[in-house]
């Protein structure tokens, strides 16, 4: 049976930061200070969001929004897919784009859902209203992230969401580790 839960999501505000590092400390490997949920918060609280059920917060995801110039990074080029044969003018249109002007993209820095509130549509529903408002508060032309290359659960929910694998960063974390970045398109 697939049982109903009533889960909301809402803004984080700061009374809401020991909670969400507490959901972070028991789900991921990769820990913040107190004064970075702080700073992200005051700076992009409109896209750092929570998710609570009996006024507890069960899940989070935290966002940051960011210029980049490398066209991976804003859904221009995909270092994972061989092309045949890089014509001339696609190799001028890199290097171009390398020092043309920035493109505004979201990046998702962490997202967790508590192990016993999992496969119920709440990472789901967290990552959707996050892109929606990265799109309409900020107008980024893409959302990206990086995760762990054997994290299948994440990854499955990002492809679901219409992420795709862009590139591959060599020992991103901290036990050694590589990392897929994966872009999502708006
Ligand atoms: N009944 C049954 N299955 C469901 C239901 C439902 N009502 N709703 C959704 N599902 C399925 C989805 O279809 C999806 O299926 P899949 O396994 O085929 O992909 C799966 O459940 C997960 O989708 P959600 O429920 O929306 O996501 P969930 O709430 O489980 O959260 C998350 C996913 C955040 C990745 C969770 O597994 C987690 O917290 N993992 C540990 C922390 C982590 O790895 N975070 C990502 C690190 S990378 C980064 O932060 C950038
Ligand atoms: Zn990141």
């Amino acid at each position: 049976m697939n049982q109903e839960i009533n889960f909301i999501i809402r803004n984080a505000d700061e009374n809401d930061i020991p909670e969400v590092m507490e959901v972070n400390l028991r789900t991921l490997p990769e820990n913040y200070w107190y004064g970075f949920y702080k700073f992200v918060l005051e700076r992009w609280g409109d896209i750092f969001l929570v998710a609570e059920m009996d006024k507890k917060i069960i899940g989070y995801i935290m966002n940051r929004v960011e210029d980049a110039r490398d066209p991976v990074l804003y859904g221009k080029e995909n270092e994972l897919i061989k092309e045949k044969k890089r014509s001339i003018e696609d190799i001028m249109s890199s290097f171009k784009n390398m020092f043309s002007e920035s493109h505004k993209v979201g990046h998702v820095i962490s997202i967790a859902v508590l192990p016993e509130y999992r496969k119920k549509g709440i990472g789901t529903a967290l990552l959707n209203e996050a892109i929606n408002r990265m799109k309409n508060n900020y107008g980024t032309e893409a959302v990206y992230l990086e995760v762990r290359v054997s994290n299948k659960d994440a990854i499955s929910l990002y492809k679901k969401m219409g992420f795709e694998e862009v590139r591959i960063i060599k020992e991103y974390y901290r036990n050694g580790e590589d990392a897929y970045v994966m872009v999502k398109k708006l």
